[in-house]
Parts: C-alpha cells; sequence; structure tokens
C-alpha cells in the first residue's frame, strides 16, 4: 500500500471489532470531502480506504516470536509456515495483510547462553537472527515486519504499556518468593514444585527458590471480565478444547502476576526504576502492538488493530489468552479477535529439543527435497491444532503419493498429452458432456471449499481438498480416455477434455500458491498463461473459461521427482527388530484391567494418570494418551496392560506398569479385548 494510503478512523465510527455498515471516505484532497460508502458486501473485519477510493479490508495475522537460543528446527518452522499460507491466502483475496513475525531476544536464558559463549546477549543473538531470517527466506515465508524485542521501537511501546498501566494502579510493587525454572523464564507454585518433584523436565534442569523485589500485575482484578470476554466471544480461544482448559483455569481464580526482575539485567528496564527488568512474557507479547504500529503510528495502528489471529503453539495458549488479554485491558486497547493454538510435531521419540539432540533442521530437508515438498508436507500432514509425528519417511511417503503421483502424474499426463494429441495447443472447448459438467463442478467448488476451511484454521483439511481435485482429474482423464478419442478421430471431444484439464490445472496452480512457493509459477508458465498465479486473486479460480483458447503450453518436466531413499531401501533388507524366542516371550506379563479413574497431569500435556484394576490388585498406571482420550471417556475403558515392567516415575508421578495402545499418525488407540473379559485375565 503506498504511502498516499488515508485511514479512516474506524473505530470512530461504531464498535471496532465488527466492520460498520457504512463509513464515511475522504475524496479528495480538501478536508471535508467526504461520500458514504456501503460496506456490507466486504463482510467482517476493519478496513483501510487508500486515496481513490479504493476499499480493502485488512487482515493482522502473528506467529509467536522465537527465541534466537539456537536455530530454529522444523516445529518453529510448522508454526511460521502455517501463518505463511494463511497470510498468502488473505493476500490472495484482496485483504490488505498485515504478517508479522520476529525474535523474543531478552531473558535470563539468553542472557546465561551468551555468556556460556563468552559474548555479549546483543551480540550473541544477532548472529542467530541473522540465521532465522535466512530460513525464513529459504522457507518463501512472506512476513510484512519482524520485531525484534531488542529494537528500540519495540522497547519504547514495551515502557510505555508498563507505565500507563502502572499509573492507571494495575501494576505495583510488592516482593516475590519462588520456584523458578530457567529454561521456562518462570515461577511455579509450591505446588507445582512438589508435583514437579522440583526439577522441570521440559528443560531437564532442578527449580531454583527465588527471591526478589518486584512489581506485580494486578491480573486477579481482571478474572470475571475476561472470562465474560471469553463466553462472549467463542471464537477468541480456538480450538474449543484449548478454551475449554483456560476457562478451567481462570474460573480457579487468578493470581496477581509477577512482571519484573532484578535478578538480571538483560531486559527493558522498568522506566521508573531501572534496578528491574520487564518480565520476558510482557516485553514479548506486547510486539504484535509494535509491529502495529503503536502508539506512535496510529494511522497504522486503527488499520490493522485488533489482530485477526495469534497463531501460537499450544504451550503458549496461557501466555495469550490470559495475560496478553489482561495487559491489553489494562490499557484500555481492544483485545485480538482470536488466539489459535496449534498442535506439536514430535518425533518417535517425543519431542523435539535442543538438550535432546533430536532435533530436525528444516535447511538440510530443504536442501533435500526442495521448499514447496517441506512446505507441502507441513501444511498437510498434521490436523491443524492437534499433535503430529513428523518422519523423514512420513516426508517422503507424502512427497511421493500426493505431489508426485497425485498432482505431478496429471501435469504430465496432460501436457504430454496435449502435445501429442494436439501439437500442444488448448483448443476452444466444444459441446459440455454429463462426465465434463461434474468435473466443472468440481473444479469451480474447490476454491470455496478450500477458502472457508483456510478461514477456520483448518489448513491440512484445505490442502485435502486441493489434494482431491488432482485425483478426481486423473480419474477424469481415466474415464474421458483421451486415447482412445485420438484413435476415433473426435477432435472435437479432444478439444474440450483438454480445455477442461487445462482449466482445471490453472484452478490448481491459483488454489496451490498459499501453499507452495515455486511451483504454482512453474505450472502457470508450462500452461503457457500470462502473469503469476499469485496476482490473479483467488476469485479468479472461481471463474471458468479464463484459459484463452489456442494457447500453446510448454514442455513438461517432472514438476515434482519421485524420491526413492536408497538407504531405506539398503535398511529394509535386514530386519531392524531382534527376534525373540518363545522363552524371551514368556518373561513378558500381560493382563487385561479396567480403568477406575483417569484424571490429567498437571504440565504434562499428553499424560494421563489412571488407576487400573487388574484383578488381584489396583496399580497407578501413567499413560501417554491425553491427546486423543478425555479422561472422563475412559473410566470403565478396559485396557490391556503389561504388568512386569518396572515402576517408574514419570513426571514425578509413580507408574507401575504400561497400558498398550496403536500409534497412528500420532493419534493413539487403546488396545482392548473383543468384548467384556475379567479383570486380570492373562494375554498370551
Ligand atoms: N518466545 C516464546 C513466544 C513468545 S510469543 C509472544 C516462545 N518461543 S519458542 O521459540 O520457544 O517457540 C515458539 C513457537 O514455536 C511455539 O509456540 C510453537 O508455536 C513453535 N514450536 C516450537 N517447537 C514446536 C514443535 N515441535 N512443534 C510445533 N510447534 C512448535 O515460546
Amino acid at each position: 500500500m503506498s504511502k498516499a494510503s488515508r485511514v479512516m478512523p474506524v473505530t470512530a465510527l461504531g464498535n471496532p471489532n465488527r466492520l460498520p455498515e457504512k463509513v464515511l471516505v475522504e475524496t479528495g484532497t480538501k478536508a471535508g470531502w467526504y461520500r458514504e460508502l456501503d460496506l456490507a458486501p466486504l463482510g467482517r473485519g476493519h478496513l483501510s480506504v487508500v486515496r481513490g477510493m479504493t476499499l480493502k479490508p485488512t487482515y493482522y495475522i502473528t506467529t509467536p516470536i522465537y527465541y534466537p537460543t539456537a536455530d530454529l528446527h522444523i516445529g518453529h518452522a510448522y508454526t511460521t509456515v502455517a501463518a505463511d499460507a494463511l497470510a498468502r491466502f488473505k493476500r490472495m483475496q484482496g485483504y490488505d495483510v498485515l504478517f508479522l513475525t520476529g525474535t523474543d531476544e531478552h531473558g535470563q536464558k539468553l542472557e546465561s547462553r551468551a555468556r556460556e559463549e563468552g559474548v555479549s546477549p546483543q551480540a550473541f543473538v544477532d548472529g542467530i537472527v541473522i540465521r532465522i531470517k535466512e530460513l525464513w527466506r529459504l522457507m518463501g515465508i512472506t512476513h510484512d515486519d519482524f520485531v525484534r524485542t531488542t529494537e528500540k521501537r519495540h522497547m519504547d511501546v514495551v515502557q510505555h504499556i508498563f507505565a500507563q498501566v502502572f499509573e492507571k494502579g494495575d501494576i505495583y510493587k510488592g516482593q516475590y518468593e519462588g520456584w523458578y525454572c530457567e529454561g521456562c523464564e518462570g515461577y511455579f507454585t509450591a505446588t507445582q514444585a512438589r508435583e514437579m518433584d522440583g526439577h522441570c523436565q521440559d528443560h531437564e534442569r532442578p527449580l531454583q527458590r527465588l527471591q526478589e523485589d518486584a512489581y506485580f500485575f494486578r491480573m486477579s482484578s481482571y478474572s470475571d471480565r475476561l472470562l465474560e470476554h471469553i463466553r462472549e466471544n467463542p471464537q477468541f480461544i480456538q480450538p474449543e478444547s484449548r478454551r475449554n482448559e483456560i476457562v478451567a483455569f481462570i474460573e480457579r481464580g487468578l493470581e496477581d502476576l509477577c512482571v519484573s526482575r532484578s535478578s538480571f539485567h538483560w531486559g527493558i528496564p522498568v522506566p521508573f526504576d531501572e534496578e528491574h527488568v520487564i518480565y520476558v512474557w510482557f516485553d514479548a507479547l506486547s510486539n504484535y502492538l509494535t509491529g502495529a504500529g503503536y502508539p506512535d503510528d496510529l494511522a497504522r495502528f486503527e488499520r490493522y488493530w485488533p489482530a485477526d489471529v495469534h497463531l501460537v503453539g499450544k504451550e503458549i495458549t496461557r501466555f495469550h489468552a490470559i495475560i496478553w488479554p489482561i495487559i491489553l485491558m489494562a490499557a484500555g486497547l481492544p483485545l485480538p479477535r482470536q488466539i489459535f493454538a496449534h498442535g506439536w510435531l514430535v518425533l518417535d521419540s517425543g519431542k523435539m529439543s535442543k538438550t535432546r539432540g533430536n532435533v530436525v533442521d528444516p535447511v538440510i530437508l530443504i536442501e533435500k527435497y526442495g521448499v514447496d515438498a517441506v512446505r507441502y508436507f507441513l501444511l498437510c500432514e498434521v490436523p491443524f491444532g492437534m499433535d503430529g509425528v513428523y518422519s523423514e519417511d512420513a516426508l517422503i511417503a507424502r512427497l511421493n503419493s500426493d505431489l508426485a503421483n497425485d498432482q505431478g502424474n496429471l501435469v504430465h499426463r496432460t501436457v504430454s498429452m496435449l502435445h501429442k494429441f494436439l501439437d500442444g495447443e488448448v483448443l476452444p472447448p466444444g459441446a459440455e458432456t454429463e462426465l465434463d459438467r461434474s468435473f466443472r463442478e468440481r473444479i469451480l467448488a474447490t476454491p470455496e471449499r478450500m477458502g472457508s476451511l483456510f478461514d477456520a484454521m483448518e489448513i491440512s483439511k484445505a490442502v485435502n481438498v486441493m489434494r482431491e481435485l488432482a485425483s478426481f482429474a486423473n480419474k477424469y482423464i481415466d474415464e474421458a480416455a483421451p486415447w482412445a478419442l485420438a484413435k476415433e478421430g473426435q477432435k472435437d471431444r479432444l478439444a474440450t477434455v483438454f480445455y477442461y484439464l487445462a482449466e482445471c490445472l490453472r484452478v490448481l496452480a491459483i488454489v496451490s500458491s498459499p501453499l507452495l512457493v515455486e511451483t504454482p509459477e512453474k505450472l502457470w508458465s508450462l500452461l503457457g498463461l500470462e502473469g503469476n498465479p499469485r496476482s490473479e486473486g483467488w476469485s479468479k479460480a472461481q471463474e471458468w473459461g479464463v484459459t484463452p483458447p489456442h494457447t500453446r503450453v510448454g514442455v513438461s518436466e517432472p514438476l515434482f521427482p519421485r524420491i526413492v531413499d536408497e538407504e531405506k531401501k539398503e535398511e529394509k533388507k535386514q530386519p531392524k527388530v531382534p527376534q525373540l524366542t518363545m522363552k524371551d516371550f514368556q518373561q513378558v506379563e500381560m493382563k487385561v484391567g479396567t480403568v477406575k479413574t483417569a484424571e490429567a497431569i498437571p504440565k504434562a500435556e499428553r499424560l494421563l494418570k489412571l488407576t487400573v484394576d487388574i484383578g488381584d490388585e489396583v496399580r497407578q498406571i501413567v499413560a501417554g494418551i491425553a491427546e486423543s482420550y478425555r479422561p472422563e471417556d475412559l473410566t470403565g475403558q478396559q485396557v490391556v496392560v503389561l504388568t512386569n515392567l518396572r515402576p517408574a516415575k514419570i513426571r514425578g508421578v509413580k507408574s507401575e506398569g504400561m497400558v498398550l495402545a496403536a500409534v497412528d499418525d500420532g493419534i493413539m488407540r487403546l488396545l482392548v479385548p473383543d468384548g467384556r473379559v475379567e479383570e486380570g485375565s492373562k494375554i498370551s
């Protein structure tokens, strides 16, 4: 958008969360020349008004800002690629998009990391931030702004809000004492610390007892207002399971939050008390305002705020859905429209973490498979909102089945047959048969279906709709059998079939543009079309007959070559799992049990604590099934228990056995007997 943009103070015209039906638009250079415009057709959103009367609804999307403690891994790329796909989609729909990402550069952990490396914290983060920006370039990320929390513009914003909330009386000075984890940069209550056995499992380090003079944020007095907001705005926290968790958490009562530290110095100073630095989450969350130009660039701020969606990983939902809205309420600012929490990308061996040394480097994957393959996998493999398992095998399988087989093959078949039967020319279509009609309808329905799925944050389902169109088109080819038409000399039919296929590929190039960054354009030029699919706009995919007749297609090269994993082939020759003798197997004792109670374990999102009746005794068992089962659905459920497993403590909770389950794509399914049996029945 040009500098000549004019933004109407829409907030002055009504509820900023709702687009007014009519707005006054400045129509000339002279102040006071206004015209009334009807906005109803634009739907939800706020808007920007460009001189010359162009109206665009705005869309503001953010990613969390990443800790530059080490290079980012595929899990971080997951959030950013998802946000990028949504931003690209909204731009293609004609929205004025602000897509923000950045880095969260303060805090004790960073200070310690820099000390270990013998450099200043600033020098330490600078090096990593360069690599993060390079990663986003490699992945085709189209962020409009990148906030580093060590930038002056951001530090000014944070100090401004802190001072504002202090003056209002919602920040006050007190004494803090608690159990602190350097990794989480957070304190735990005494009960939490006890449950955790004084040890943070996530960061594999002991909790430290710390005491300090500190400033507190009066969160406790905002519980009711926040609950009311959440209840009145069901879309505010999504998915629903996360909203329920947050509501339950707030209902237990909020405590005031310690929002300053004096035990280290790498942070933004409290503006009126330089001994203290501002709590890193207060600092980090405010980046969403910095990116929107608050408080100096009010034109920008009114244009984009409130944000449409903050995309976050599920582990940081509480910060975004509780602390952040309360900061905004205290500062008198409107709340974001949505906080959407997605799941984790995990490995077979568990969570990815630098400490465990099992992180997957996206740069290596891009070098091996190309950026589009990696983006496609991330967007398609895991239902957005759920956890999913990453493996290179799964990536290769996806690549081969969806991209090489379905889409690549469709393009290749179409273009080579066009050359073979029609000299590479897309001729005007003839009469439409029933088969063609259903194909056309399917093609034209695809953008709308994908669009509403994107809007509902169902990204993987949207990708699926695109994939289904490619398989449908492959079936269309099989049924239309162009080779037979050519043999019979039915040139008119051939012209129609290939016109429909060319239109299908044109639509596929457009609808794949939010997801992929290289292939859509390659496909576009192969189709002999002018311009590029990105600038076509989403609505162009909903129009029929756009390919100009007599267009000549190019020569097809595989868009997605099939991957043959040589190493894998070798491995497959030798069985990896050692074989057991009957005697070995007899050492394993498994029994049928019935779940008596099931409950969540605090701070352990994937675990449930079960008590299971196994006939002669009741065992307590910790099971990693919380992502797939709700505790209340498990009572009375029969399960298979490995009973002679050595007892262990998991997250500080005793576990005497293991409940057996199958894992399919990250989803757990309990193994159960095919009919009710007596507790304690042996499995043999
Ligand atoms: N700095 C905070 C966020 C502050 S936002 C105001 C932070 N940073 S982080 O670098 O640790 O993680 C950022 C985000 O990366 C997570 O919220 C999550 O979205 C994403 N992921 C990190 N590992 C992930 C997976 N293994 N899988 C999916 N996403 C994960 O938290």
